[in-house]
């Protein structure tokens, strides 16, 4: 068994420190298709070039059945879209992968969009033999971090697996945004704050 990124985004830092995270919790499990990447498991084939179709189960949040372990008897991979959050979510999974491939049976992880490297280690959790309900996930992160007399605020709408007591998150791609010694980072998000990354995205779409 596999657990196949197959990589749809240009490669910027954001995705690679995702990628990098998801190699540390999955190890060998781990593939990356469709981009050669020096240090990580990876090919620059299509995943249907790696594994044939009818044994690939395809990570998708508009796919109508969860994940079970029992899915994964006689499948040789699980892929998940090497493709970063949009909020809200904009179907890219389905355009890009699922739509594409029928042959491949469809399977969702819940009803949060979750990072590439959660969706990894939900999918390991599960090949453990783990339900998605044994598994906890918090709705949204976020941190605080104050210089001088200005606050500043950075709000992840996403899906997030409490892993050891804390969400699973990379602390590259949180520095990446911004995260330094002495922010506060915390998660499930209110109602309030889910409204105000809602309302920042339509402000920047009317830009
Ligand atoms: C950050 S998500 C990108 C989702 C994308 N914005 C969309 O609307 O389809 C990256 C990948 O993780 C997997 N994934 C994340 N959350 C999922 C969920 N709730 N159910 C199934 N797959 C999920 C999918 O394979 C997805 O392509």
């Amino acid at each position: 068994m596999k657990i196949v990124i197959e990589n749809l985004e240009p490669l910027g830092k954001w995705v690679l420190y995702e990628y990098e995270h998801s190699y540390e919790v999955a190890g060998d499990l781990l593939l990356i298709t469709n981009a050669r990447i020096e240090g990580l498991p990876s090919t620059e084939r299509r995943f249907y070039e790696v594994f044939d179709l009818n044994k690939v189960i395809i990570l998708d949040p508009k796919a109508e059945r969860k994940l079970e372990p029992e899915d994964l008897v006689k499948k040789d991979a699980v892929v998940i879209g090497g493709i970063l959050g949009d909020h809200p979510p904009k179907g890219r999974t389905w355009q890009l992968l699922s739509s594409k491939f029928p042959q491949a049976e469809v399977r969702n992880l819940g009803k949060l969009q979750l990072p590439i490297d959660n969706a990894v280690l939900v999918t390991k959790l599960v090949i453990e033999g783990k339900r998605l309900e044994e598994i906890e996930i918090a709705r949204g992160l976020k941190f605080e971090c104050s210089f001088l007399r200005a606050k500043r605020t950075v709000l992840l709408p996403f899906g997030y697996v409490v892993y050891e007591g804390k969400p699973f998150v990379s602390m590259k791609v949180l520095k990446l945004l911004g995260f330094k010694d002495g922010c506060k980072l915390s998660w499930n998000l209110t109602d309030e704050e889910m409204s105000e990354v809602d309302s920042l995205n339509q402000a920047r779409e009317s830009l």
